[in-house]
């Protein structure tokens, strides 16, 4: 083959050059997929770039060693690569790849008239049929560079390459637009109950659900984990909001379905918009995702716009430099209040258990339980504050019930157990006035509820019931078991473990027993009543 013949091909270099030389080819223009080496007027190989590889999911060319060590790069490509140094001929890497079989190291695409048998005529054929093959390559790995292959739309960067030249128009032209920064809540959780594999489905039912609803102009991407932004083009920000609204409240009300469970996680939703024409995308964004911080620190499932977070903040200043209060004494004073918060719940569950006698301590350890047990599955501290208020308060509605019932020795009569089943609501009824208790009221009004369905006040089933109740009926009803009640010893932690296990998928969430079981395992069952003493002092 004539060198003629090889200068329809992107880039063509002498065997006798170095592999260092070839290498050049590579940094100067990013884009070439390989480098087509030819000795005089033959062609003898080819060096491929190492997002092929990748593409390829096996090896593919040969691989250049630059900044790698060999171990390093053995380490990271496991098997048996072609390891060259960059100084290194070609024709005598070449000659090494020959040396191995094509199992072995990379396709057979090193090859050289006369020493492997082509003739001129196969080798033709052979290079016509890679530089296809390399042109459909380098088209997937371009797909591949710009596409999420989980959720099929734009990766960050394929969202950056598709944004910037319409922010450059915007700007020019003065048109506005909006960001949405999207990010699912809680996920975290999600993988930690239902598997990475169920986590995924709902990344892209949530990617799917949010692409629907975006205007054929808007462009979407997958922003990072669980993160997504939609660039919206010529969108006031009130129009923007309502857009949010819509995506907030549809994947609210989404269901997926996946390895057998039902899945719904609700989104939080921070909102920047151009304000100025010399606003840049990287501002906006920056802003959108400190809206998105606002939306999550104010409990989640909300949409909040950069500019209302900024009024909000600006606010609170003023406040505090009308009273003379710096930021910090501010700060401070929250803290006195929450602590006070904590103190009067405190007070609460202490004076039912005065009335209520034979939950002495029961409260403090299942408080010290459910916390724990919600830490391991991943809720942030803000949320474990809620549930810890949630959790030493869980049985608060029992003050409404009448002393012949609650104190009652013997069994209750169906007349009776249906005064004592309204506890939860005489709890609600309680709590729900109380502003700062709000977040905490799942466990108090739904922790008799059942995972069949078959629990009380409302009858909710799975998924229905909330998850900080859904853990502490677990560790609810653990405590009641390991603890001496009036009608019956205490069972042995491995009888009360045998119980969760039986009820668990009937009366208990079974992947919350599991989690639980799993941590006490670390605690270890005969530590666990020693810990919590220790702690609670009871
Ligand atoms: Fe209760
Ligand atoms: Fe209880």
């Amino acid at each position: 083959m004539r060198l003629k013949d090889l200068s329809t091909y992107d880039r063509v270099i002498n065997s006798r050059a170095m592999i260092s030389e070839a290498a050049e080819f590579f940094k100067q223009i990013p884009s070439l997929p390989g480098v087509i080496v030819a000795e005089e007027n033959v062609f003898c190989g080819m060096i491929s770039r190492k997002h092929l590889f990748e593409a390829l999911g096996r090896p593919f060319g040969i691989e250049l060693l630059f900044k790698r060590t060999a171990k390093e790069f053995c380490d990271l490509y496991p098997g048996k690569p072609l390891i060259l140094e960059a100084s290194m001929l070609i024709e005598d890497a070449v000659k090494d790849a020959l040396a191995r079989s094509p199992e072995e190291i990379y396709e057979p695409i090193v090859v050289h008239s006369g020493q492997n048998g082509y003739t001129l005529l196969d080798m033709q054929t052979l290079l016509h049929a890679q530089r296809n093959e390399l042109i459909r390559l380098y088209n997937e790995v371009q797909k591949l560079s710009v596409k999420d292959p989980l959720t099929d739309i734009n990766n960050r960067r394929g969202f950056l390459e598709a944004v910037n030249p319409l922010v450059q128009f915007a700007s020019k032209t003065k048109k506005c637009y909006s960001i949405l920064m999207i990010d699912i809540d809680q996920f975290k959780l999600v993988n930690d109950i239902y598997g990475h594999l169920v986590g995924d489905h709902v990344i892209r039912s949530v990617a799917r659900e949010c692409a629907r609803m975006v205007r054929t102009s808007d462009i979407m991407g997958r922003y990072g984990g669980e993160e997504f932004v939609i660039f919206l083009p010529e969108t006031m920000v009130d129009e923007a909001f309502k857009i949010a609204e819509r995506i907030r409240q549809n994947i609210q009300n989404l269901v997926t379905y996946a390895n057998g469970s039902q899945v719904s996680v609700t989104i939080s939703i921070g909102i920047s918009y151009m304000d100025r024409a010399d606003s840049t995308l990287d501002s906006l964004l920056v802003r959108a995702d400190q809206a998105l911080y606002a939306a999550k620190n104010s409990g989640r499932n909300r949409t909040i716009i950069w500019d209302a977070l900024v009024a909000c903040n600006m606010r609170r200043d003023i406040v505090a430099g009308q009273t003379g209060i710096s930021a910090e004494d501010n700060d401070c004073r929250q803290v006195d209040e929450a602590r006070i918060y904590d103190e009067t719940i405190e007070g609460w569950a202490r004076a039912l258990e005065l009335r209520d006698r034979e939950t002495k301590g029961h409260a403090d350890r299942v408080t010290y339980l459910a916390v724990e047990l919600a830490r391991e599955m991943g809720f942030d501290d803000l949320d474990l504050v809620d549930i810890r208020r949630g959790a030493l308060l869980h049985d608060i509605g029992k003050i409404a019930i009448p002393d012949h019932i609650l104190l009652k020795p013997g069994a209750l009569t169906e007349e009776e157990w249906a005064v004592m089943r309204q506890h939860p609501v005489y709890a609600f009824e309680l709590l729900s006035p109380i502003t700062f208790l709000q977040r905490s009221i799942d466990i108090p009004y739904c922790h008799h509820e059942h995972w069949n369905g078959g629990g009380y006040p409302r009858g909710l089933k799975g998924q229905e019931i909330p998850l900080s109740a859904r853990i502490f009926t677990v560790v609810d009803v653990w405590d009641a078991l390991t603890t001496d009640r009036c009608y019956r010893p205490a069972w042995s932690p491995e009888q009360a473990k045998q119980y969760l296990i039986e009820e668990s998928g009937r009366l208990f969430d079974p992947n919350i027993v599991e989690i639980f079981l799993n941590m006490l395992k670390e605690i270890t069952l005969s530590q666990a009543p020693i810990l919590i003493q220790e702690l609670f002092g009871s």
